[in-house]
C-alpha cells in the first residue's frame, strides 16, 4: 500500500490514507488491519488498527490512530509516498443485515473506538437506515470527525470537562436524553460498553472490542476474552478472529 497522506487531526490523533489493490476487499465495516509500523526488528509486532473509511472506486482506505506508544509513533513519522505493509482486512465486522431500511441505529463510540463507526454509519445511511451518533471524548482538543458524523445524521458529542458538547460521559448523555433506537452499535473501552449495556438494555446490540493483540489471526491467544455466563470458567473467544465485533450477550463485559 502507498501512503497518500498522514496528518495530525486532534490531540495525538492521526489520520492516514493509503491506496492499493487490497482496498477492494475492505467492504465490511468494523474489520481491522494489522499494520507493520517499523522497518526495524523492534518493534517487531504489527499494530491492529480499525478501518475508518474506504473509497472502493479510488481504492483508498483511511485509518485514524492514536500516536501514543512506540509503534504508533513510528507510524506517525511515515511520509506521503512511503509504502506500508498491511495485513487484512481481518476479523468479523458489524452485521449490516441486522438493521433494515427505515429503522434507527444508534452508534456510540468513545475516543479511538469511534473510527470504525464512521464507515459503518456511511453504509447504514446508504441503506436508508436512520443513524444517531453519540461520540465521547475527554476534551475538545481530543475531538475529531464531528463534522463528518454530522453530515451523516444526528450527532451528539460529550466531553468529560464540558469543553465541547454535553459535559460528562456518553452514558450521562444517554441517561439524560434517553434516545429511541432499534439497534445499538458501539465501540470503545469495555467499561464504557458495559455501562451502555446496563443502561440501554438493547434488544439488538453489537459491541466492538479493543483488545491488546499479538498475531491478529487467531494463533497466539493474546486477545482472549471470557464468555458470558460460562459455568465452566474456561470458555473464551478471540477478539481478533472471532470478533472484534460480537453480538450482545456473547462476551462478559
Ligand atoms: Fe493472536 Fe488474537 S491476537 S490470537
Amino acid at each position: 500500500m502507498t501512503i497518500v497522506h498522514n496528518r495530525q487531526i486532534a490531540n495525538q490523533i492521526f489520520e492516514m490514507t493509503f491506496t492499493g489493490e487490497l482496498v477492494s476487499k475492505m467492504t465490511e465495516p468494523g474489520q481491522f488491519l494489522h499494520i507493520r509500523v517499523g522497518d526495524q526488528v523492534i518493534p517487531l509486532l504489527r499494530r491492529p488498527i480499525s478501518i475508518c473509511d474506504v473509497d472502493l472506486e479510488e481504492k483508498r482506505c483511511t485509518i485514524l490512530y492514536r500516536a501514543e506508544g512506540e509503534g504508533t509513533k513510528l507510524l506517525s513519522n511515515k511520509r506521503v509516498g512511503d509504502s506500508l505493509d498491511v495485513l487484512g482486512p481481518l476479523g468479523n465486522g458489524f452485521p449490516l443485515h441486522s438493521v433494515v431500511e427505515g429503522e434507527t441505529a444508534i452508534l456510540i463510540g468513545g475516543g479511538i473506538g469511534i473510527p470504525p463507526l464512521y464507515y459503518l454509519s456511511k453504509q447504514l445511511v446508504q441503506r436508508n437506515v436512520r443513524v444517531k451518533h453519540i461520540l465521547g471524548f475527554a476534551t475538545r482538543k481530543d475531538a475529531f470527525y464531528v463534522n463528518k458524523f454530522e453530515q451523516l445524521g444526528e450527532t451528539a458529542v460529550t466531553t468529560i470537562d464540558g469543553s465541547l458538547g454535553y459535559q460528562g460521559f456518553v452514558t450521562d448523555y444517554v441517561n439524560h436524553e434517553n434516545p429511541a433506537f432499534d439497534v445499538l452499535f458501539t465501540c470503545g473501552p469495555t467499561q464504557m460498553m458495559k455501562a451502555i449495556e446496563e443502561q440501554m438494555n438493547p434488544n439488538r446490540g453489537y459491541y466492538s472490542f479493543e483488545e491488546r493483540m499479538g498475531c491478529g489471526i487467531g494463533a497466539c491467544f493474546a486477545c482472549v476474552c471470557p464468555v458470558k455466563n460460562d459455568s465452566t470458567g474456561h470458555e473464551y473467544r478471540k477478539v481478533c478472529s472471532d470478533g472484534p465485533v460480537f453480538p450482545q450477550g456473547v462476551i462478559q463485559l
